[in-house]
């Protein structure tokens, strides 16, 4: 059976907004889909999840969640868990793959355990000592990337160019954020794909290449309309385009993925791919890295936004 006709006579509720410092990002991700699914002559509500959202989706009559949401709640797991108890299905990645792949250092910890490429790292916390934050600095050496252990949009990642700047860089970041790390720097051609699917299905997009007009792909390059090139085919060899679908496919595979999720990597000058980042939201609007993706292989919008849609109805 088609979502269609999955969703026929049911409203869909799209989450959108939320907490985190993602909500703009998430309402344009939502208001994308809802268009979509409005289009589709879906009965489709936008809904901004406040702590009684129980209460919101059954005053809303919702019989199904697309989830839009960005960030905190709504990409931690918290989330999905009102949605299990409520038994209402939603697309997109369960309690534990959200939770797992929140946050950085368990997420590095499981890919390493399964064989996968992640650039070393060392976990740190207000709990971690100067002289073990400046161990830490040399085992990793210079530069060293400091980042937040359950952020996204690169808020709070800083690559740190001396030991004294790492040190005054990761007292900021524990106090702002608590638990943080400390990663080896990776260079070359920074690359992301997208996962799509379920079960058998399960399969990777074209892997984009993205040339921030900045440093590194910072919040700014990210969200600034033209500060970042997006180009699909990336420019790499095949076997290496190859090699960057599988290692996406196997990320989202031993995470517990589900329905969709996008996997941010280097590919390094010696054709060493590692692995920053796992996010299980990605963004959806239409100008996002998935949807572009998506639109290389000649997959529209909607379609990207049905077959996520579709991932409720299969866990
Ligand atoms: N180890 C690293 N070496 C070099 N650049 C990095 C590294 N980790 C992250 N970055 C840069 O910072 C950006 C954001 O980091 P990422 O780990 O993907 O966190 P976020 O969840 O905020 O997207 C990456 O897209 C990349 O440009
Ligand atoms: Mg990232």
């Amino acid at each position: 059976m088609g979502v269609l006709e999955q969703v026929k006579g049911k409203r869909v509720g799209v989450l959108a907004g939320g907490q985190s410092g993602e909500r703009e990002v998430s309402f344009r991700s939502g208001g994308g889909v809802l268009n979509v699914l409005q289009a589709a002559a879906i009965d489709a509500v936008m809904v901004d999840p406040e702590p009684n959202l129980a209460g919101q989706l059954l005053d809303a009559g919702v019989d199904v969640v697309f989830n839009a949401l960005h960030g905190g709640a709504g990409e931690n797991g918290t989330i999905q868990g009102v949605l299990e108890m409520l038994g209402i299905p939603y697309s997109g990645c369960g309690v534990l793959a959200s939770a797992l792949t929140m946050d950085k250092p368990l997420t590095q910890a499981v890919l390493r355990d399964k064989g996968l490429p992640v650039p070393d790292h060392v976990p740190i916390s207000p709990a971690t000592s100067t002289a073990e934050l400046e161990a830490a600095i040399e085992r990793l050496g210079m530069p060293v990337v400091a980042k937040p252990a359950c952020e996204g949009s690169s808020l709070g990642v800083t690559i740190c160019k001396s030991e004294q700047e790492a040190l005054e860089v990761a007292g900021e970041l524990i106090s702002q954020y608590g638990r943080s790390l400390f990663e080896k720097f990776t260079d070359g051609t920074e690359i992301t794909v997208g996962v799509l699917g379920w079960h058998e299905r399960t399969r990777s997009l074209p892997v984009l290449e993205l040339v921030p007009h900045r440093e590194f792909y910072d919040y700014e390059a990210k969200y600034t309309k033209g500060m970042t090139d997006l180009i699909c085919p990336a420019r790499i060899s095949e076997h290496h385009a190859v090699q960057a679908q599988q290692v996406a496919l196997k990320a989202h595979q031993v995470t517990g993925c589900h329905g969709i999720s996008r996997c941010d990597m280097h590919l390094d000058s010696n054709g060493q791919i590692w692995i920053h980042d796992i996010n299980s939201m990605p963004g959806l609007t239409e100008t996002s890295d998935v949807p572009h993706e998506a639109e290389a292989l000649g997959m529209s919008y909607q379609e990207l936004v049905l077959e996520i849609l579709a991932s409720a109805f299969h866990r």
